[in-house]
């Protein structure tokens, strides 16, 4: 059992409290160690471990005395990896909790609209099934700044002895970068327009993170946009508002939010219009480099939607930011996606997937780990290798034992990366035997085709030991 403790001495008195979490990009394993210490560290001085959900069993939880559970919800609904065998092996079946006090922390997305937090409803309905006793009904959080259901379960770890708040649970604000350098990458391409993006650090203490970590970025709208809509209405950017819980000038709150049409603005005082103000979410993207080389490079596909109109996140980052101006971004540790132990690596991705798999081979070259299978799906060889002068360097100096790619607009009928490893199943078994670990990278299709072929090589069973083992890893979206 992965059982952790932040704690170098075990706090005397106080009762037994087990923090388990269930996380994909680390949002939820952040928070589960900041309420584990908060309580630790409290004026009740509770005694805390912190386990991840996965690696528990029924038994385990039934005994916990106290039992408190942050996850989030992944796919459709579904549990992050690193509880999808927790869910098929323990919760399959009914268990008893009599005597288990819990709560649970849900972080999801209300995008995600009929499947919000729902991994974490099913865990807490199958604890009540079990006769388990809420301490408090379940806190359901959307997206990272949620203060107001950061500050329920703060308040309520606070009745449990704990002395924290929401900003202390929270995620920081976004740190300065500037666009250094933006480049397309696969001009006439069958697909959407792929561009590298290079980011600079207006602080260099900033550029600290390791392979398979992740960029939050703030989309926004440009200068000239924003200065239009303050002209057309009269309106003084430069007065203060209490905006997300900061003082913010109305110009940067109106950057940062979907523009109101017209009629939306007319007759309205502005405390309430900055109030309804839809603020922009934020955009993941997977880091393609490592700090040591002074930069952040990213690798965006512009998304165009139906009207022409280009995505919030990536059209901020491929056409509307200007060279040498500011990207507000903020760095988000994952450690479901940090390198492996050192050993034989099979990389696996697609498209933009090759983000997260370059940052895990420039890590491996760093290392000279030697051994690495890279197999890639893209459209088209003559437009899509992204980065075909690192792949050479990899090849070169043994980084990459072996380089598959395969184009699905190259053949008839299609093929992509989830065909691929499905016809090398014999040696991806055999660099499998020999302790190799897996890493996918990429949509959620792929990611769900390359699954599915795994499991027909190499069986459910393997997989779920191996990402116990945190040797099969994914960053998918
Ligand atoms: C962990 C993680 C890592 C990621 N890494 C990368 C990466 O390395 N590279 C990368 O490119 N992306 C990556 N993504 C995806 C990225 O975060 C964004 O989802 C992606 O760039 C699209 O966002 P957007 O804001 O540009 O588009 P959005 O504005 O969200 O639109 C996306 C699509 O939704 C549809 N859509 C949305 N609104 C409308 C509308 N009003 N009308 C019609 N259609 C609509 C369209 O099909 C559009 O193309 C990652 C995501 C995660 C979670
Ligand atoms: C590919 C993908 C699928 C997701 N599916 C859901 C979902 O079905 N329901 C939901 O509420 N949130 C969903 N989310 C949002 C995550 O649960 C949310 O971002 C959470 O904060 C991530 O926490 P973590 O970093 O601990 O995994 C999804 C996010 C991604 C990237």
């Amino acid at each position: 059992m992965v059982f952790g403790s932040l704690f170098k001495t075990v706090p005397k008195g106080g009762g037994k409290i087990l923090v388990a979490f269930a996380s994909q990009t680390g949002a939820a394993e952040r928070i589960a160690w900041l309420s584990a210490n908060a309580l630790a560290t409290g004026l009740a001085k509770h005694r805390v471990s912190v386990a991840a959900l996965g690696a528990l069993t029924a038994a385990q939880i039934a005994g916990a005395g106290t039992l408190l559970v942050v996850t989030s919800t992944y796919g459709a609904g579904e549990a992050p990896d690193s509880a999808r065998a927790f869910v098929r092996k323990q919760m399959a079946a009914a268990a008893s909790f009599k005597g288990l006090d819990f709560a649970v922390l849900a972080l999801g997305d209300r995008k995600y609209d009929a499947t919000f937090c729902g991994f974490g409803k099913s865990l807490d309905r199958w604890l009540v099934a079990g006769k388990a006793k809420r301490l408090f009904d379940i806190v359901c959080v959307d997206g990272d700044d949620d203060d107001a259901a950061m500050t329920k379960w703060s308040e309520q770890l606070n009745r449990l002895g704990a002395e924290t708040s929401a900003g202390q649970l929270m995620p920081g604000p976004p740190q300065d970068w500037l666009l250094a350098e933006r480049r397309l990458l696969n001009p006439s391409s069958p697909g959407g327009e792929t561009w590298h993006v290079a980011l600079t650090p207006g602080n260099p203490a900033h550029l600290n993170w390791t392979a398979g970590d992740i960029a939050e970025i703030w989309p926004r709208n440009t200068d000239a946009a924003v200065a239009a809509f303050l002209a057309r209405h009269g309106l003084d950017g430069g007065k203060s508002f209490r905006w997300r819980g900061q003082w913010t000038f109305l110009s940067d709150i109106i950057a940062h939010s979907r523009i109101p049409q017209d009629h939306e603005v007319e007759g309205i005082a502005l405390d309430w219009l900055v109030e309804r103000l839809e603020a922009f979410p934020h955009r993941e993207y997977s880091i393609a480099s490592l700090p040591g080389s002074g930069r952040m490079e990213l690798l965006v596909r512009k998304a165009v939607k139906n009207d022409g109109s280009l995505g919030l996140g990536s059209g901020w980052l491929t056409h509307y930011a200007q060279p040498g101006g500011v990207i507000k971004l903020r760095l988000r540790p994952n450690p479901n996606f940090h390198p492996p132990a050192d050993g034989p690596q099979i990389l696996i991705g697609a498209g933009t997937g090759f983000a997260g798999l370059r940052a895990h081979l420039l890590h491996r070259q760093h290392k000279k780990l030697g051994e690495a299978w890279l197999l890639f799906g893209e459209r088209s060889a003559a437009t899509d290798i992204y980065y075909a002068e690192d792949i050479k360097a990899w090849q070169a100096d043994g980084t990459l034992a072996r380089t598959d790619m395969v184009f699905s607009r190259d053949s008839l009928p299609k093929r992509h990366v989830q065909h691929l490893v499905a016809e090398r199943g014999t040696e991806i078994c055999a660099w499998l035997e020999r302790g190799a670990s897996l890493l996918v990278c990429g949509g959620l299709d792929m990611a769900a085709g390359v699954q599915e072929a795994l499991v027909a090589i190499c069986g459910q069973d393997r997989l779920d030991r191996m990402t116990q083992a945190g040797l099969y890893r994914r960053d998918i979206y």
